[in-house]
């Protein structure tokens, strides 16, 4: 897919063209559906906080077994396998635990994983972060997404205060 610029550029077009047509007003459409096309966007929004606190941690878990631990350990033990192991995430540098040889695209986006980060990257992992080498695409499903955040916030010595 990368390289494709084309094929890139007419699938953002058409989601603006969506965006637009849904909101009746194309301006406003327009510029937060450019937040997404440069770079890693994410903040912290009561939304989230609250998506955060209504989390099925049950379904969480269980989605991390069946779909993300084909690649990432997530025991405090951990080692690496396809994907980094992923105990103690919450307040890492993305790409930077030692051992694992992360993409240029993943070093480089100088993320931190926090909350926000990570629903972002786990929501459109290409989007967040082109060019990783994560071969999972993502998680559309709001709630679940929101899940799976706080079962990594469980792979954790200290599990961050919630937000
Ligand atoms: C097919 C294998 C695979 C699957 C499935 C997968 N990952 Fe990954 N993951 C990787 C690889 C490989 C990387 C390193 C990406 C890079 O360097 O670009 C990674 C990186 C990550 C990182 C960044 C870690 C760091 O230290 O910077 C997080 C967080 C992560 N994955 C979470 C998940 C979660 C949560 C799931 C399940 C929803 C999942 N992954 C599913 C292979 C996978």
């Amino acid at each position: 897919m990368r390289g494709n610029g084309g094929s890139k550029g007419m699938r953002l077009i058409a989601r603006i063209c969506v965006a637009m047509a849904a909101s009746g007003a194309g301006g406003v459409a327009f510029a937060q559906d450019q937040s997404f096309a440069g770079g890693y966007q994410a903040t912290m929004t009561p939304e989230l906080a609250a998506r955060l606190k209504a989390a099925d941690l049950a379904a969480g878990a269980n989605f991390f077994e069946r779909k993300c631990s084909q690649c990432h350990d997530g025991e405090r033990t951990g080692s690496h396998a396809k994907g980094p192991f992923l105990w103690n995430a919450f307040g890492r540098k993305a790409g930077s635990v030692a051992g694992f040889e992360f993409s240029d695209a993943m070093k480089k986006t100088g993320v931190t994983w926090t909350y926000a980060t990570l629903e972002y990257y786990l929501a459109n992992t290409e989007r967040a972060v082109p060019g990783k080498t994560m071969n999972f695409p993502g998680i559309p499903d709001d709630a679940l997404r929101a899940a799976v955040v706080m079962h990594l916030r469980s792979m954790n010595d200290k599990p961050p205060a919630l937000p």
